[in-house]
């Protein structure tokens, strides 16, 4: 299946906002109510507030598969970490950085109604690449950030994340841009 990226700005000026808001708040996601709300309830509104930017993965057809959604973000640099990655993460320049600037993975989900076949994490991931690095081409700006829960390591970590800390329940990942 040939997979588009459409960002939801572009969504709402196709459908109008009242078709783009029905479709949006048929979106499932049984697994993490967390995403599930954040498509249904506020990507509109942080849309419009420029608080991140949410695409959407559809067919061809403009069925909508799945989203994610990107945000600039702050990182503290973990003191844990391996002093390789302190020194990845602050970058030339920055050696006593206490926290640096990236962008997050705010959200990502497939919607209940789509299977594996039809969209992976392979697919995400690419796309979530591909417009970071615009970004980076304008702004710079050195990684993109994750935070994940425990079952959801592997998967990223398969896809060149890399784990650098744990908070509460949640894993902190990153992965360069290059
Ligand atoms: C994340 C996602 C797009 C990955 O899709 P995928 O590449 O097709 O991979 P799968 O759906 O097979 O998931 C991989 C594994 O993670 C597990 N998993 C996925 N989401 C999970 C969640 N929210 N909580 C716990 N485990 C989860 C799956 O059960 C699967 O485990 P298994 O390998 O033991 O069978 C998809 O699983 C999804 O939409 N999950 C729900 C949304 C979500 O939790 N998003 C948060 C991302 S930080």
């Amino acid at each position: 299946m040939t997979l588009k990226c459409m960002e939801l700005r572009e969504f709402i000026a196709r459908v109008g906002e009242d078709r783009a808001l029905k479709a949006l708040s048929s979106f499932s996601v049984k697994r993490n109510p967390d995403v599930e709300s954040f498509i249904r309830n506020n990507a509109v509104a942080y849309e419009k507030s420029d608080n991140a930017r949410t695409y959407l993965v559809m067919t061809e057809n403009i069925d909508i598969l799945g989203y994610f959604s990107l945000a600039l973000s702050v990182v503290d640099i973990p003191p844990g970490i391996s002093k390789a990655m302190m020194k990845k993460m602050r970058g030339y320049g920055r050696y006593s950085a206490d926290s640096v600037s990236c962008y997050l993975v705010g959200q990502l989900a497939r919607d209940d109604n789509a299977s594996h076949n039809d969209l992976m994490m392979r697919d995400f991931i690419d796309f979530a690449i591909e417009y970071a690095m615009a970004a980076k081409q304008y702004v710079g700006g050195r990684f993109l950030l994750v935070d994940c829960v425990d079952e959801l390591v592997d998967l990223y970590e398969r896809h060149d994340f890399s784990k650098i800390d744990k908070t509460a329940n949640l894993n902190q990942l990153v992965m360069f841009l290059s």
